[in-house]
């Protein structure tokens, strides 16, 4: 099950990250054994706040009965054109007027022919040509009918109308054949989802984000490292994705699943980093360096484990690269740089003179020794800094939500 806003279950007073907040989701649900994934799935579009109003096939109601989703979603379940029907009222239309998306999941092969044939025999199908919104398909199916050229050509047909269809995943499926047919992850179809619903102000733009600690290896068994935990970084990457970014993590090492689509470069060392985004710099539009890069790293690394022997060790360490200062120095004209300003204390004198040093576009401040700011935690409180030293205090938010002000203010800079 998800992981989605467990931060308040750790009693936290952030806000819940609710990006689907006021967003009415059709939930078209056709016959196939994911349906009793679909039925969670339901439940997690829930807890991001969305009003999801379920429309089940015939079908689908062999596998899992309409009271389950209606228990989950909280909502009546529809199942037939003609249910309801008064001189007011006719369900396909008032249903479709309603709903800001229609995701259809599972999507059977039968459903996305229908769709893509413009076919409308039960309600289900006759809802998808009377909504004009946003559709997202999440196929689910057995592997042979998944690679059919008839299958393949009718998602095309989707696709070109400009809907979203969520790859199946690869794997075991439940008539005991490999391949591809399994309902995608959970994470993959609320990305579709949130993507779907979100301007995509950030189309074609390049953007470059820097995520987590870097490890300066000392031998081969010890390293220096930090405690950041990449969190932020992979927030502010997954943003930028629904926002229509082609979106570069450059990632010290994190135990995080990267977000979906986004093309990910893994680094160790701070030098590694380095390189990795003076190369990807030069292209890119909007550059978020959030990495918690180590300033010093040892002048000598020795090939084999150091031996205990000495009662103390002195160690010289030697300045890494600054890879901001560096990317500042060769910005490109129109380039949107953020910087990032972790401090113990006098957080805005400390942050006006980062600024100073490092004059970049939004300068996202914090102090990690307050409650709920620090490393490893699911939430955030920072101060945002712009080119022209306005300040901005945000009150403690789910890392996401901070990434979400953190590109809003970005997007200001493009218009
Ligand atoms: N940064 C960087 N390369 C480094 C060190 C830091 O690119 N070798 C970047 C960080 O990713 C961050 C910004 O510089 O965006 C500020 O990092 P921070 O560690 O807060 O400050 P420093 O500039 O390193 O200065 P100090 O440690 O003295 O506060």
């Amino acid at each position: 099950m998800s992981s989605d806003n467990k931060n308040n279950s750790r009693g936290s007073s952030a806000p819940l990250y609710a990006p689907l907040e006021g967003r009415v989701i059709l939930l078209g649900v056709s016959g196939g054994i994911a349906v009793f994934k679909a039925a969670g799935y339901a439940r997690n579009l829930v807890r991001l706040g969305a009003r999801v109003i379920t429309v089940m096939t015939a079908n689908a109601q062999n596998f899992v009965t309409p009271l389950t989703f209606a228990a989950l979603t909280c909502q009546r379940v529809h199942t037939d054109t003609f249910d309801d029907m008064d001189a007011h009222t006719i369900p396909h239309i008032s249903l479709a007027r309603e709903a800001d998306l229609m995701l259809l999941l599972p999507a059977t092969a039968n459903i996305i022919a229908k769709a893509a044939n413009g076919l409308a025999d039960d309600l289900l199908s006759t809802l998808y040509l009377a909504f004009s919104g946003p559709a997202v398909f999440c196929p689910a199916m057995n592997p042979l009918m998944y690679s059919h050229a008839a299958t393949r050509d009718n998602m095309a047909a989707l696709l070109s109308r400009g809907h979203t269809v969520v790859d199946a995943g690869f794997g075991d499926t439940a008539c005991g054949e490999k391949g591809q047919g399994r309902l995608a992850e959970w994470e993959d179809v609320r990305e579709a989802v949130i993507k779907a619903l979100t301007p995509q102000n950030l189309h074609g733009l390049r953007v470059l984000v820097t995520a987590g600690p870097t490890r300066e290896s000392l031998d081969p068994v010890r390293f220096f490292s930090n405690r950041s935990s990449g969190k932020m970084g992979y927030a502010v990457a997954g943003e930028a994705m629904r926002r229509g970014g082609r979106v570069t993590l450059v990632t010290g090492p994190c135990s995080l699943q990267p977000p979906p689509g986004v093309n990910v470069i893994n680094v160790v060392s701070a030098a590694e980093m380095a390189d990795a985004v003076e190369k990807q710099a030069i292209e890119a539009d909007i550059i978020i360096m959030s990495a918690a890069v180590a300033d010093y790293s040892p002048a000598e690394k020795s090939d084999i484990k150091i031996k205990k022997g000495m009662d103390t060790v002195t160690l010289t360490m030697k300045k890494t690269r600054d890879i901001l200062s560096s990317v500042l120095e060769k910005r490109r004209p129109g380039q949107i740089i953020t910087g990032f300003c972790a401090e113990t204390g006098d957080l805005e004198a400390k942050a006006m003179e980062k600024l100073e040093r490092k004059p970049v576009d939004l300068l996202v401040a914090n102090d990690v020794t307050e409650h709920g700011a620090g490393f490893d935690v699911d939430t955030n409180r920072v101060l945002l800094i712009d080119r022209d030293h306005n300040q901005e205090k945000l009150p403690l938010l789910s890392k996401e939500e901070v990434a979400v002000r953190i590109l809003n203010r970005i997007e200001g800079f493009l218009r």
